[in-house]
């Protein structure tokens, strides 16, 4: 199944629930390419001043990614797949797949004032744990609760970048949006409110 939504609507928060109900691995291609910045290999350098500026990184580079982690064993039994498809191309690309094919699609549907709001306190840890500095604070400040590794502001949570998150959204998310509503398996989830009280719609709508 596929996690589809603005930026910042809570699909990294939404993936732990959604994974365990399942019983299936989460892959966020956003976690992925992180994982590449921080470890400065060349996919990594390639896509650092797209994400950085709030730019989708290209198809090619991303699909490369998301095949490379769908031919592991470990998700031959299905995935919760978040961050992808951003266009048109990739969509169609994971339908030519069986193990990326969804049966699927949750849409959690957030205004982009929530969007703001919501970057502007998000913290994140190295190895990809997310906090709100109100929503949904760690018990320590300024640490995480897993690994007690320093949380840290995202570059592209700044204003300018989550406003061009949010245009490259409407224009080339959107369609995705059509393909999957006239496929029939697309599920609007309202995710505003509290993360548990998302959590408690979005388990609803599987099942
Ligand atoms: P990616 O990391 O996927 O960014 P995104 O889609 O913009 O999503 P986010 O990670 O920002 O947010 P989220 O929806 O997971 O929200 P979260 O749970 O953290 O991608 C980053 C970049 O990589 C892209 O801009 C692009 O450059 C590139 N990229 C990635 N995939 C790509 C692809 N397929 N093709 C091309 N380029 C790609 O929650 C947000 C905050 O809100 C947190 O602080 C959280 O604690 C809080 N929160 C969550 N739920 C609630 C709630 N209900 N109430 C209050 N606060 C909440």
């Amino acid at each position: 199944m596929i996690l589809l939504a603005p930026p910042l609507a809570g699909k990294s928060t939404q993936a732990g629930p959604v994974a365990g109900r399942l019983g299936v691995p989460h892959v966020s291609t956003g976690e992925l390419l992180r994982a590449h910045t921080e470890r400065d290999t060349g996919i990594g350098r390639a896509a650092a001043a797209h994400m950085a500026r709030g730019e989708l990184v290209p198809d090619d580079l991303v699909l490369a990614l998301v095949a490379d982690r769908l031919s592991e064993d470990e998700v031959a039994h299905g995935v919760v797949l978040d961050g992808v498809p951003r266009d048109l191309a990739q969509a169609e690309a994971l339908d030519a797949h069986p193990r990326s094919r969804p049966d699927l699609v949750l849409l959690l549907d957030v205004p982009d004032a929530e969007v703001r709001r919501r970057a502007s306190g998000r913290r994140r840890c190295p190895n990809g744990h997310v906090y709100h500095l109100t929503d949904r604070p760690p018990a320590v400040a300024g640490r995480c609760d897993v690994d007690r590794e320093p949380l840290a502001h995202r570059d592209d949570d700044r204003p300018e970048a989550v406003e061009r998150r949010l245009s490259e959204y409407r224009n080339r998310t959107g369609p995705v949006v059509d393909h999957y509503r006239r496929r029939g398996i697309l599920r609007l989830i309202d995710a505003r409110g509290t993360p548990d009280e998302v959590t408690a719609r979005v388990l609803a709508a599987l099942s």
